[in-house]
């Protein structure tokens, strides 16, 4: 695995690399590498000649009381995990590459509110215009064919497809199933923080999406008592809910009885940790 810190080095690949026909695949990360980021390096395998990963810890997409500075840096493991795949190229850039004028004096990316502004954009003021701003710098710099995010962060995945079209850029965006621990806890690089008394409760959400789902596939379309019930489930194991939504896949709006293509959504806080997972679910329609 080849590692490069310096933008216009890595520019200078990626050129020499497409005029040779090679197609670039790129899974930006922000490090602390789990099964889920190594099963998106392995879809950019099956859709790239080339795969590009970058370790970018964000400061821009944390809020002021969120965790930047206990965000856990990992790169030793990283480098191994990546190198076991036999990833091509490890791109590491550091803050002043991405924000050379610093990251308040940096032109900004935003997408649109309605994509923005709810579920996690509710309780994260500034997050998703963080995360546009940074995926743009890092797609101008790596020019790839293709991207891959993870569908964990469902509403993440949608901005960016959604920033993507609007602007025009050639990059196919392709979404990753979300892995699992044996408990079904969505992998996450912040379980860490997690006690085990603590991810075994963390199972709770898991188990109560797919409850919501379960009665969805049987006909149940009182989406808005559904998710009622859910919060009182939640609540009564001990969690504090952020949301928990069925909404429309696409444009993440709340989901009335004739949609068929549905995400369940939610965020949760247990002690610390916020928790969040989803599940899609596709209704066949007469
Ligand atoms: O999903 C993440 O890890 C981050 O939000 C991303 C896409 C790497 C941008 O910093």
């Amino acid at each position: 695995m080849k590692l490069f810190q310096n933008k216009e080095e890595l520019q200078d690949f990626v050129l020499e690399q497409k005029r040779s026909g090679k197609r670039i695949g790129f899974v930006p990360t922000m490090g602390n590498l789990h099964d889920g980021h190594l099963s998106l390096v392995k879809l950019a395998q099956a859709e790239s000649d080339i795969v590009i990963v970058s370790i970018f810890v964000n400061p821009m997409q944390f809020g002021p009381n969120e965790d930047f500075d206990a965000y856990p840096r990992t790169f030793e493991q990283d480098k191994e995990k990546l190198d076991s795949l036999n990833t091509d190229i490890l791109f590491l850039p550091n803050l002043d590459s991405i924000y050379p004028r610093g990251k308040e004096n940096h032109t900004k990316v935003e997408a649109i509110e309605a994509l923005t502004k709810k579920l996690c954009g509710a309780s994260r003021p500034g997050h998703f215009l963080g995360v546009t701003t940074v995926v743009n710098i890092l797609l101008n710099i790596v020019q790839p064919d293709i991207a891959v995010f993870g569908k964990k962060d469902y509403q993440q995945l949608m901005v960016i497809k959604r920033m993507v079209s609007d602007l025009c850029m050639p990059i196919k965006i392709i979404g990753g199933d979300i892995k699992r621990e044996p408990n079904g806890l969505a992998m996450s690089s912040r379980n860490g923080y997690l006690s085990q008394i603590e991810k075994d409760k963390a199972s709770h959400l898991r188990a109560i999406i797919l409850a919501a789902q379960k009665q969805i596939e049987a006909g149940d379309t009182n989406f808005r008592s559904l998710e009622k019930h859910a919060i009182q489930q939640l609540t009564n194991d001990g969690f504090k809910v952020d949301y928990f939504h069925i909404v429309r896949q696409d444009d993440l709006e709340s989901a009335k009885e004739s949609d068929s293509k549905l995400l369940i959504a939610a965020a949760a806080w247990l002690g610390q940790p916020r928790l969040i997972d989803n599940q899609e679910v596709n209704l066949e329609r007469a």
